[in-house]
């Protein structure tokens, strides 16, 4: 490469010459400020050479003051092409994909430099990068997996907190996706490419995507930015139990937990998936089509009797609940005061997610504790409600008793007047 550039420079020397005209030209323009003679020469170049003023304004290292020199070499001074681009002021030449990483990390990987423009940034991304998939194929000489441009782009490159730069958490799945989703860049690879299509689907990407809650994942907070998983993630699949503490809990103390490590089975993922997550219902507890623990345990075993209690004890207080908030309902459009019983339906529920929630124990005494809470609740409720509706009967008896009286009276009284007329 570098030979065959040498070979080209005079060939070259004479093409650049009217670019000279009118770097010469922008420098007039600009006068005043620091000479930048490699933008100015770019910025009238088409693609893939041009880069745009606009373009590399937006660039936060443009922001920070760094120049083209700054990552590629060369001397921005000299309008000249040859002594521009000249190796002797440490022009780079053509930055292949595999040097990227380097280049990157020389600035980033040291932490003194860093530190005078930002002592909170970290300096781990290209040690990280070098434990991940990407970084180690890439030193293997597989030039297709991303390097860092690739997920930060060149040239515009924003600080990850700003909404359109390509690694905010917004838009970080269609930045994966551009490589993981194509069918045909990933051919040759045996991993599926359809990451992008179900997380779209799933409970994670409504919150994140739809709702704007940012506590929600996206690829890089399970996969980690740079590195194989994230920070005290020893696997991916554990990532979970970063965020769903409750129901971790309750499976470190399973004896699922054990069973699956034993056999090598991801936790979590095997009854959730992970990226197609769906929002869970009872039936999941089931034989149907959503049914998630048959495909280990046999009809009839004591697994399946005890799977078959936990869903009849979820769906009992669930009716439970149902019943005691029709009967309230009705009770309170009537006029009567049930407010208390109101808000004791609010604890009865509380217990019903609780109660999903153990079911990550799969224990019964567990469960069966969170189901009788809420039932006793529920109960109590009904029983309110229940008592409203008997005093709004009696009211309503005795509302009715005073209403033909007062008719009574009032027709005795029409009768006198006319007998009075007459
Ligand atoms: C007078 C115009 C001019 C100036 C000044 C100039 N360049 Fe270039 N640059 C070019 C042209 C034209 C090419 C394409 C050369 C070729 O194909 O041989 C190029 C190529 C490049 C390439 C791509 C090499 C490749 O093979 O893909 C890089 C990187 C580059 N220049 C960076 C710089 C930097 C950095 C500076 C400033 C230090 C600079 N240029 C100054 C005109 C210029
Ligand atoms: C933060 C470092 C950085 C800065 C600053 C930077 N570049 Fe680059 N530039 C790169 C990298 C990395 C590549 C290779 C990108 C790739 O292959 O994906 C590149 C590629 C290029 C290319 C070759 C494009 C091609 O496809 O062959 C040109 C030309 C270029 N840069 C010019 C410039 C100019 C002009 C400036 C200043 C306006 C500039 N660069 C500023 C890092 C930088
Ligand atoms: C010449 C040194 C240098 C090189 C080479 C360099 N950077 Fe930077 N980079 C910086 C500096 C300085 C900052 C500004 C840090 C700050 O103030 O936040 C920065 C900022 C960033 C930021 C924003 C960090 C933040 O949150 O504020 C990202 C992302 C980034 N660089 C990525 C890259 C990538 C990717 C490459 C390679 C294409 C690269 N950098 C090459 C010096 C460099
Ligand atoms: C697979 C995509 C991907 C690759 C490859 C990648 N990054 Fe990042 N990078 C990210 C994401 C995502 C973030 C964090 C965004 C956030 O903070 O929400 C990030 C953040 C950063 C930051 C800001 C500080 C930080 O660590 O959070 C810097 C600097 C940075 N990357 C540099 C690099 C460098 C240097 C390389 C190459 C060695 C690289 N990145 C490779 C996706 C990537
Ligand atoms: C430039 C294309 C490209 C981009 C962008 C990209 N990847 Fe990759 N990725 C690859 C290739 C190619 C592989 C290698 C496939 C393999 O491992 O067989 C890979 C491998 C992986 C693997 C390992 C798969 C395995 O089990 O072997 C994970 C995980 C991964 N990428 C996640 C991500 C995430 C998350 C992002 C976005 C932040 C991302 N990638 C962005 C190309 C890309
Ligand atoms: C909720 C966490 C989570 C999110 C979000 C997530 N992943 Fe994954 N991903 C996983 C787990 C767990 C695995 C399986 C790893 C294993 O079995 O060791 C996986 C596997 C993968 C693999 C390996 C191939 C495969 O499909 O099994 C790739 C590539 C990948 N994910 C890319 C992505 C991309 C791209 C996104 C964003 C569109 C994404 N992931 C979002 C948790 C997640
Ligand atoms: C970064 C934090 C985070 C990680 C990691 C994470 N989740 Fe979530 N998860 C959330 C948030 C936030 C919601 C949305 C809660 C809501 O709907 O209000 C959610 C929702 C869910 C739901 C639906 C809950 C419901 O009631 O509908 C399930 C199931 C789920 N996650 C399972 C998983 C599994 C399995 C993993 C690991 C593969 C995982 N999550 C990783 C934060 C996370
Ligand atoms: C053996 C299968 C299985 C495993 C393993 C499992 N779950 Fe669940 N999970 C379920 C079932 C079944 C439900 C639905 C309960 C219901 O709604 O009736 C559920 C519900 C959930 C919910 C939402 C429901 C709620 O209200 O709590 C979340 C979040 C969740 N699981 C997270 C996890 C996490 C995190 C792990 C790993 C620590 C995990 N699950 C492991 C079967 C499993
Ligand atoms: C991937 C296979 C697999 C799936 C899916 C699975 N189990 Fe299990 N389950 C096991 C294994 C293995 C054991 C341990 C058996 C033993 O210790 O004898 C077990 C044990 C149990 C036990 C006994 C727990 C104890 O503490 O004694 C119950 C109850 C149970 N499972 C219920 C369920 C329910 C309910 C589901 C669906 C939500 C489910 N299982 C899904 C494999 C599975």
């Amino acid at each position: 490469m570098v030979i065959l550039r040498n070979k080209l420079r005079p060939f070259s020397a004479a093409r650049y010459a009217g670019l000279a005209g009118f770097v010469l030209l922008a420098a007039c323009l600009g006068y005043g400020q620091t000479p930048n003679s490699c933008l100015d020469c770019h910025s009238a170049l088409p693609d893939p050479l041009g880069v745009s003023q606009e373009k590399f304004s937006q660039d936060i290292h443009s922001q920070k003051g760094l120049t083209c020199a700054s990552c590629h070499g060369g001397d921005p001074t000299s309008d000249d092409p040859d002594k521009a681009m000249s190796r002797k002021a440490g022009w780079k030449g053509k930055i292949e994909r595999k040097q990227i990483p380097q280049l990157c990390g020389s600035c980033h990987s040291d932490p003194t430099y860093i530190r005078q423009f930002n002592p909170s940034l970290r300096t781990d991304q290209l040690d990280q990068y070098h434990t991940s998939v990407h970084g180690k194929r890439l030193a293997a000489g597989d030039t297709k997996v991303a390097v860092c441009t690739d997920c930060h782009s060149v040239h515009d490159l924003r600080a990850p907190s700003d909404p359109r730069s390509t690694v905010n958490p917004v838009n970080v799945a269609n930045t994966c996706a551009r490589c993981h989703a194509d069918a045909g860049y990933m051919k040759g690879y045996s991993i599926p490419t359809d990451q992008f299509a179900k997380y779209s689907t799933s409970v994670h990407h409504e919150a994140l995507a739809v709702r704007g809650d940012l506590s929600a994942p996206t690829c890089t907070t399970c996969h980690g930015n740079h590195g194989a998983a994230p920070p005290g993630v020893d696997k991916v699949q554990n990532v979970c139990s970063n965020c769903h503490a409750f129901q971790a809990q309750m499976y470190d103390k399973s004896s699922h937990k054990e069973a699956f490590q034993a056999a090598s089975l991801p936790g979590c993922v095997v009854c959730h998936g992970n990226h197609g997550i769906s929002h869970p219902t009872d039936a999941k507890l089931g034989t149907g089509p959503d049914a998630v623990c048959m495909q280990c345990h046999k009809p009839g075993d004591a697994c399946d009797q005890a799977r078959a209690g936990f869903q009849s004890g979820l769906s009992r207080l669930d009716e439970a609940i149902k019943s005691a908030n029709q009967v309230l309902a009705v009770a309170e459009s009537s006029g009567m005061e049930v407010s208390e019983a109101r808000l004791g339906q609010d604890q009865a529920r509380d217990s019903l997610t609780k109660a999903r929630v153990t079911i990550h124990s799969f224990r019964k005494d567990l469960i069966d504790q969170d189901i009788q809470a809420g039932m006793t609740i529920a109960a109590k409720d009904l029983v309110a409600g229940k008592k409203a509706m008997v005093e709004r009967n009696h009211r309503r008896v005795g509302l009715g008793v005073s209403l033909i009286t007062i008719g009574i009276v009032l027709a005795g009284l029409w009768l006198y007047v006319k007998k009075i007329e007459g």
